[in-house]
């Protein structure tokens, strides 16, 4: 998947987690997908990665990005939080899993995007939403200074 982010510890997280071919695997926050794809390489051709993030267009993207490759079978994608992950376990019929990834924080294409709120370089609109559709802060708060 075309990103700006380079997971951190992708060795250490493929050493640990093993994938190994026909496995099924979790990754909780996926990002740009750095380390969704390298546990993928190890699955396929059976092997399944149920991909969550809250932010939609990350996962519009990385869909767009998908139906393109030979591993959309193998690949599910979801927009939701982790937080609910046992519904989306049950929502997706995700049977038997051989690990899980959670990578939390932010991304770097999220950081680099002025108009998310999260760079700390450029001026943007203090926003911080992974989830647009949640309230933004600026309608509580009255006065930002
Ligand atoms: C550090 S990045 C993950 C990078 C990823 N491991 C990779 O290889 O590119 C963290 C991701 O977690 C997502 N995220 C943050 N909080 C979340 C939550 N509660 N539920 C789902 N995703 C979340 C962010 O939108 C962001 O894309």
């Amino acid at each position: 998947m075309k990103s700006l982010h380079k997971p951190v510890l992708l060795n250490e997280v493929l050493e640990y987690l093993n994938p190994r071919a026909g496995q099924n695997f979790i990754d909780c926050t996926l990002g740009g997908g750095g380390h969704t794809m390298a546990i993928l390489e190890r699955i396929i051709p059976n092997g399944k990665i149920l991909a969550i993030d809250l932010d939609k267009e990350i996962i519009n993207k990385s869909k767009v990005e998908s139906q393109k490759s030979k591993v959309s079978d193998n690949l599910i994608l979801v927009n939701d939080n982790f937080a609910n992950l046992e519904k989306i376990i049950a929502e997706h019929n995700f049977g038997s899993v051989d690990g899980i990834i959670v990578d939390f924080g932010f991304s770097s294409d999220q950081i680099e995007n002025s108009e998310r709120g999260f760079s700390f370089l450029r001026d943007g609109p203090l926003d911080m939403r992974y989830d647009k559709s949640q309230k933004s802060i600026k309608s509580k708060i009255k006065n930002i200074i």
